[in-house]
């Protein structure tokens, strides 16, 4: 296999990868639901702890400046990341769900009305569809689906046919969770934007695997999670362009979201601070700069270069296994392999599995429309990550076969 750096060493950065699971070696597959952190963030998150933990932006001393300067440092970080313009477009979150919620309950609150239209797709996170559903339900406003074919990818003129002058807000995955499936989302914006609508991407899946530009998307929120790409569960970014950030209304009060409080009146802080009340995650965001290094280090390129050779090779594969159906085989895809066997359920493949040391996630994956869109309750799915490597493939491969033996 073709690799541009060296999976044996990169392997060494995750202490995890040593685990024995039921007596077997760890193969861990289920890197959509989350990632593995290398040493480097695990360090980061102890150092903070051993060396300079305080509380952030009020304090005058060593250690609070120590931590108010990591932590602005990571936000700096992150907005090279992304390619936003300015810092103070990088909110801190506890992690996708987080800000998509901040936008349906800020934006949406107070920017829609009843009869405006809310769109959505088939291949939604059940965190990009209840929000939606809430504000709507309160608003009066009308939740409208994108459809999808039977490969999974989205409909577009159906998308097409969807949008009016009434259609006030798109918010759309960026990368399929359950399918993989890498959505058009440059042109998803400029169809809204044409129409006057906003939009907002769930980063969840993408910010792992592609490259990411928000001024170049033109996006006008994106939201994502850093404990999907090799950094700390528990936090988040939430970037929004500048304008529409400062016409918003806070979401949560308290500290820090201030900046003078009587009982007559409160006045708000800037931003980004307007929308980070109360003492944020701080080693978990001093921590993610360390998971951006990580990955830039060794090049989004490079790592989605051999993630998709890791997912040619397990398609070509599972192929080969009588019975076993792919759900999600759009032309443009992420390492998501999901996969139904017939006769067999989804759970026992996961449960025999596990026995073997392989860690695969099965179920709905938060997208239950989109399983009843496929006519199924759930699927298997294997996610690939940059420390995976053809053998453990060849490990699944022989479970499966297995797992057919004993159920089919
Ligand atoms: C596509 C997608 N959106 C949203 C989320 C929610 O992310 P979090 O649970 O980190 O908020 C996930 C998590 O699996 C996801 O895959």
């Amino acid at each position: 296999m073709n690799t541009p750096f060296d999976i044996a060493s990169i392997r060494k950065d995750f202490p995890i990868l040593n685990e024995v699971v039921n007596g077997k070696q760890l193969v861990y597959f289920d890197n959509a639901a989350t990632t593995q952190k290398p040493r480097v963030v695990l360090d980061a998150i102890s150092g903070y702890y051993e060396h300079y933990n305080a509380n952030i932006h009020r304090g005058i001393h060593h250690l609070a400046e120590k931590a108010t300067s990591a932590f602005e440092q990571s936000r700096k970080r992150l907005q090279a990341f992304l390619n936003a313009q300015f810092s103070e477009e990088i909110v801190f979150t506890s992690g996708t769900t987080d800000g998509i919620n901040l936008v349906a309950a800020t934006y949406g609150r107070k920017f829609l009305k009843e009869g405006d239209e809310v769109i959505i797709s088939t291949m939604e996170h059940h965190s990009n569809i209840v929000p939606w559903q809430m504000l709507c339900e309160e608003k009066g406003c009308i939740l409208k689906v994108i459809p999808i074919n039977d490969e999974g990818e989205l409909l577009m003129d159906e998308y097409e046919k969807l949008l009016t002058e009434r259609t006030k807000f798109v918010s759309v995955v960026h990368v399929s969770n359950s399918l993989g499936t890498i959505n058009p989302v440059k042109e998803i914006i400029e169809k809204a934007h044409a129409v006057g609508a906003k939009v907002l991407l769930d980063g969840a899946q993408a910010s792992s695997h592609l490259h990411l530009d928000v001024q170049d998307l033109d996006c006008d929120f994106y939201s994502l999670s850093l404990h999907k790409i090799y950094g700390p569960t528990g936090m988040g970014i939430l970037y929004g362009k500048k304008d529409l950030l400062n016409a918003m209304p806070p979401y949560r009060g308290g500290g820090e979201m201030i900046k003078e409080v009587t009982f007559e009146k409160t006045t708000y802080n800037e931003l980004p601070y307007k929308f980070e009340a109360g003492t944020p995650n701080i080693a978990d965001v001093v921590a993610a700069k360390y998971a951006i290094d990580y990955v830039e280090t060794l090049g989004k390129a490079n790592i989605a270069a051999y993630e998709n050779e890791l997912l040619k090779y397990a398609t070509e594969a599972v192929s080969e296994i009588e019975g076993l159906k792919i759900i999600g085989q759009a032309k443009e895809k992420v390492s998501v392999l999901s996969f139904v066997i017939d006769g067999i359920h989804h759970q026992d493949i996961g449960v025999l599995l596990d026995q073997q040391g392989i860690a695969v996630r099965t179920g709905h994956h938060c997208t239950q429309p989109l399983m009843s869109r496929f006519n199924i309750t759930g699927t298997s799915r294997a996610s690939f990550a940059v420390y995976n490597t053809k053998e453990e493939i060849d490990l699944l491969i022989k479970g499966l076969h297995k797992v057919k033996r004993m159920l089919g």
